[in-house]
């Protein structure tokens, strides 16, 4: 039986009082196992929230240990199980993956979700070992953790999802520093490409790009406070009226994640009200 989302959308006479209720979705991910990495905090830890608020088991793999012990505390060791996972390192990545077998015996969805954000710096003055990290992070992190996800996957005939965290500047320039854009459409680039050898095994590879949301990653690239981050994206969104929150990409994840979406592979799940397709420098016609 499955639940589908529903609610009461009020729009009263003020629009900026615009409020969405939602009933939270029940169910989608009954029984799956997931890992999500870069866990601990930010859309990860949403993420970890709304999968486990489905029906899913989940492995949290961080690097901040500290922290991801603490958050899989407050969840439920029940439903989650913290593992230490430095992306960069391919042998950490896969004993995460065997991990997850050992703890839950199966794995369907990997949304490979860590990154790291340098604070934007000019190409002349442009530091290359904070570049090859950032890439090692974003790019190779989102490899290794495809790679072990789908080798299990394949090996044990799952119909896998696996979700990537890429960025809206992973399509446009001028939303982050070179490395971290660069990066990002690698993300993309990199789902593309495995989406198809492994679409012939069953396993989907999609990527979701946010706009900017106010988590640590965002707070100190720019390094500004929640509340400035929050308004500087609501006044340049397209889309009034509502915040970007850590909780929209989680509950786009939780859509790629389940069979709701069967047939969707490849694609990359744009986040941003609307933001990487207008022209803003043409005026709006809105009074
Ligand atoms: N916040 C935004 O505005 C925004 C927008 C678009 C995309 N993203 C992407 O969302 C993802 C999550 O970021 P967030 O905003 O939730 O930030 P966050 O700082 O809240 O979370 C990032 C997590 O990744 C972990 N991490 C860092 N390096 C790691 C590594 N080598 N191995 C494993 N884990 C590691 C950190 O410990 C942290 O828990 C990133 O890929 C980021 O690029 C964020």
């Amino acid at each position: 039986m499955r639940f589908f989302k529903f609610g009461v959308i009020r729009c009263p006479e003020s629009f900026s009082s615009y409020e969405a209720h939602c009933v939270p979705m029940i169910g989608w991910l009954e029984g799956k196992v997931a890992i999500v990495t870069g866990a601990a905090s930010g859309i990860g830890a949403a993420a970890v929230k709304t999968f486990v608020e489905n029906g899913a088991f989940v492995v949290i793999a961080d690097v901040n240990d500290e922290l991801g012990h603490q958050f899989a505390t407050s969840i439920g060791l029940d439903k989650v199980s913290y593992h230490h996972c430095d992306v960069r390192d391919e042998k950490q990545v896969e004993e995460t993956v065997a991990f997850a077998l050992e703890k839950y015996g199966t794995l369907d969805i990997m949304f490979s979700n860590a990154g790291i954000a340098d604070p934007m710096s000019s190409i002349l003055e442009f530091n290359l070992n904070e570049f090859d990290n950032t890439m090692a992070v974003n790019v190779r992190g989102s490899a290794a953790t495809i790679k072990h996800a789908a080798r299990v996957m394949v090996e044990r005939k799952i119909r896998g999802s696996i979700i990537c965290t890429a960025s809206i500047a992973g399509s446009i320039a001028g939303s982050g520093g070179h490395d971290y854009v660069t990066s990002k459409h690698g993300v993309i680039g990199l789902v593309r490409s495995t989406c198809g050898e492994l679409g012939a095994y069953g396993i989907r590879v999609n990527s979701i790009s946010p706009f900017v949301i106010a988590t640590p990653l965002a707070c100190q690239s720019l390094n500004m406070e929640v509340s400035e981050i929050e308004a500087t994206g609501n006044d340049s969104a397209v889309l009034k009226g509502i915040t970007l929150k850590t909780t929209h990409i989680a509950e786009a994840a939780l859509f790629l994640a389940s069979d709701e979406s069967a047939y969707i592979s490849g694609h990359n799940l744009v986040v941003d009200g609307g933001f990487s397709v207008i022209n803003s420098c043409v005026p709006s016609i809105t009074k």
